[in-house]
């Protein structure tokens, strides 16, 4: 008799009439950072048939709630269990067998059990969590871009330097379409997760307003799921003026090939991102003639984003010998391409193959281009850089223009160099030039030309302009003739003069 009865207890206590309570004021924090519910259980509970209980929960600012929930119920019986999170955004907790996250921010969330069967059963453990001290804040500048996978224990606020107002922009990778995870991120609408408010999750941040009020915005990610999307944040003043502005992903190995369009003049920009590269070949450009007015089309490329406020790099309108200006190298890790009164389109190759080297530096008949320094576009990147196009079949017509030098730094140089091949083994005769010789043409034949910046000094930079023209098209050249050519050969080095 007794061992029926303690059974009998058993199961009415299972059964959860008596621990499935309603609380009738707020749960807050004060009452224990960690609670259950149902409480004093562990595990699965039944819950009572005809069930019907919000539990209300106070967040104190710059703290969340975080919910970890298993149920195991059916809505087919007719009942229910959601999560309304501060936003007052109803999750409806997924049926039949199901582990869950749930989070909110401050000031209230609501978990809401109703049920009409006997058979359903939950058990949620709840944590009251001080975001400030559990997460470490990271500052970024307008301008820069943040990897949303790494937000591991930290929480990011992008911040203005000009007091301007933030605007957000993702840049998914062109191999995916959309970005579930960006669900799972909270915007707080300034530089702190206590004094401001929370105002939406990333996903609708960017779909509706994109803009802080002030100047900062705050992107904590309490979910951990790792999003291989990136934010880029910008001053507002400084892409409005645009008709439009994107953001678009790559990584190194990748050919990325756009349709841009826009007709006004104040274009529309993209921000181009290498998420693990520093050089970009673009390798084409057309203008599609439908859509482009031609006497007002161009194409601008500026260092990196628009907050920055650079000057055009290179600029690019419609012309018979457009295609002559490709492959361009763009050693930088980001750029932004403004598009004016054109339709076109763009292809960008971020191969670091030998084979993509080989096309950058072969040489060709009516080719043009321009040599950068990477300090030029992006200035936390040195100087430095040293190009050979090189033709051993055939001789060219090499012109050099050097546009811009700062040289920075004592020891520093940059060296030209015109001639015959090296393999024929011909020493060049350099000579230091003082700086009225920098803005002189200079014009030698032979099979390789070698630009060079040889320094690091961040402040130093160089532009080089180059053009190439055929000799002899056709014909390869006897050794005889190198000779004759190596005459003419001629190099330069221009040394700063400190
Ligand atoms: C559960 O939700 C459904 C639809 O959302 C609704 O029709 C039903 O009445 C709800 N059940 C309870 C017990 O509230
Ligand atoms: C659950 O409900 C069913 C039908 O409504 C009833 O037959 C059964 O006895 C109930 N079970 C418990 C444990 O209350
Ligand atoms: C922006 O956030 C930073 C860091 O929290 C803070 O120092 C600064 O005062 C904030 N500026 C504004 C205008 O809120
Ligand atoms: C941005 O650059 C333009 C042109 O170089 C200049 O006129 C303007 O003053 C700059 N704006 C800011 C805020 O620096
Ligand atoms: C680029 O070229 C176009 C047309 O050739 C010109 O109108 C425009 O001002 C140029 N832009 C810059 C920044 O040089
Ligand atoms: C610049 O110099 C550094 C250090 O010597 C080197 O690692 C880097 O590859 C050079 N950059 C270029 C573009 O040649
Ligand atoms: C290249 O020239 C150097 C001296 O200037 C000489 O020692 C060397 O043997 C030459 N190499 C060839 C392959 O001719």
């Amino acid at each position: 008799m007794i061992f029926s009865f303690l059974f009998c207890f058993f199961v009415r206590s299972a059964s959860g009439d008596a621990i499935f309570e309603c609380p009738i004021t707020f749960i807050t924090a004060e009452s224990g950072p960690i609670g259950v519910i149902p409480s004093n259980r562990v595990g699965l509970s039944v819950i009572p048939a005809k069930y019907d209980c919000a539990y209300h929960f106070l967040i104190y600012p710059g703290w969340a709630l975080h919910f970890s929930i298993s149920t195991h119920y059916d809505q087919l019986l007719g009942d229910n269990i959601t999560f309304t999170d501060n936003l007052g955004v109803v999750h409806l907790l997924p049926t039949p067998n199901q582990h869950i996250d749930e989070w909110s921010s401050a000031p209230t969330a609501i978990l809401h059990i109703r049920t009409l069967s006997n058979t359903s059963q939950m058990f949620a453990i709840y944590e009251f969590v001080n975001v400030e001290k559990k997460y470490q804040q990271v500052i970024i500048p307008t301008g820069e871009y943040l990897a949303l996978e790494n937000m591991k224990n930290r929480y990011f606020t992008f911040s203005s330097k000009a007091n301007d107002r933030v605007a957000l922009n993702i840049a998914v990778k062109n191999t995916q379409d959309y970005d579930t995870l960006l669900e799972f991120m909270f915007v707080y609408d300034g530089g702190d997760v206590r004094n401001c408010q929370m105002v939406g999750r990333l996903s609708n941040f960017l779909r509706n307003k994109k803009i802080s009020t002030s100047s900062n915005v705050t992107i904590l990610n309490f979910y951990d799921g790792k999003s291989p999307s990136y934010l880029i944040a910008n001053d507002w003043s400084k892409v409005s003026v645009f008709s439009k502005y994107k953001a678009i992903l790559t990584s190194k190995n990748q050919q990325t090939t756009g349709e841009l369009f826009d007709a006004s003049d104040q274009g529309a920009a993209y921000t181009w991102i290498c998420s693990d590269c520093n050089n970009f070949y673009w390798t084409v450009l057309k203008f599609h003639k439908s859509t482009t007015t031609v006497s007002k089309a161009y194409i601008e490329l500026r260092s990196l984003s628009p907050t920055h406020n650079t000057s055009a790099l290179l600029n690019y309108s419609v012309s018979a010998t457009l295609d002559r200006n490709f492959p361009q190298l763009i050693p930088s890790r980001m750029f932004t391409m403004i598009n004016h009164y054109s339709g076109i389109a763009v292809t960008l190759d971020t191969s670091t193959s030998k084979a993509m080297t080989q096309r950058w530096l072969r040489p060709y008949d009516g080719r043009r281009g321009t040599i950068f320094s990477p300090s030029i576009w992006d200035p936390k990147t040195p100087p430095n850089f040293s190009f050979q196009f090189e033709d051993d079949n055939h001789k060219f017509m090499f012109g050099v223009n050097v546009k811009e030098v700062r040289i920075a730094a004592a020891g520093e140089s940059l060296t030209i160099k015109t001639g015959p091949t090296a393999s024929d083994n011909f020493s060049y005769k350099e000579f230091v030039s003082d700086s009225t010789d920098f803005w002189t043409r200079r014009e030698s034949k032979g099979n390789f030309m070698q630009i060079a910046y040889d320094g690091l000094d961040r402040r130093s930079m160089a532009i080089v302009s180059f053009d190439m023209k055929q000799i002899n098209s056709g014909t390869r050249d006897n050794p005889l003739h190198s000779i004759f050519v190596s005459i003419v050969c001629s190099c330069f080095t221009f040394h700063n003069v400190y």
